[in-house]
């Protein structure tokens, strides 16, 4: 299983439930490292830059509003198969359908408030980290 790095994002609604240290602790129990991590807020046009793949679809605005609503903590997280372990620890989009212990199940609170986002490709990922961390603010538990 090669090591990866992924972005996290934990959103708004997450951020004011203040539910940070448990989502954080699921990863790290689940062999994710953070390897690097910031609090920040959006604007509704940077929000728009970092979903711009669902820009067109019928969600796309008010997620760019939900998502500059508040602070949100960005993370890369590093571990062996990282995109596809924290999609799993993540569950499915909806709530409602998130296998029940995933982080969404218990800390979701709609389709768009959905508590997380992760990256779902290894191209993605790597666009992602770019779009808020510059390499020397990576600090990886794997280097050579
Ligand atoms: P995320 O994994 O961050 O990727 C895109 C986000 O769009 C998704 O989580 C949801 O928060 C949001 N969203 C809102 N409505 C939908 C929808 N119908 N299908 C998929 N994503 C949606």
């Amino acid at each position: 299983m090669p090591v990866q790095r992924t972005l996290s994002i934990i959103k708004p609604d997450a951020v004011a439930k203040n539910v940070i240290g448990d989502i954080i602790r699921r990863f790290e129990e689940n062999g994710l490292a953070v390897v690097a991590a910031k609090m920040t807020r959006l604007t509704p046009e940077e929000a728009g830059r970092f979903y711009a793949v669902h820009r067109g679809k019928p969600f796309y605005e008010d997620l760019c509003r939900y998502m500059s609503s508040g602070p949100i903590l960005v993370m890369v997280l590093e571990g062996k198969n990282a995109i596809a372990l924290n999609r799993k620890l993540m569950g499915a989009t909806d709530p409602k359908k998130a296998e029940p212990g995933t982080i969404r199940a218990d800390h979701g609170e709609s389709i768009e408030a959905n508590a997380v986002h992760g990256s779902d490709s290894e191209e993605n990922a790597a666009k992602e980290i770019a779009f808020f961390f510059g390499e020397v603010e990576i600090h990886s538990r794997n280097a050579a």
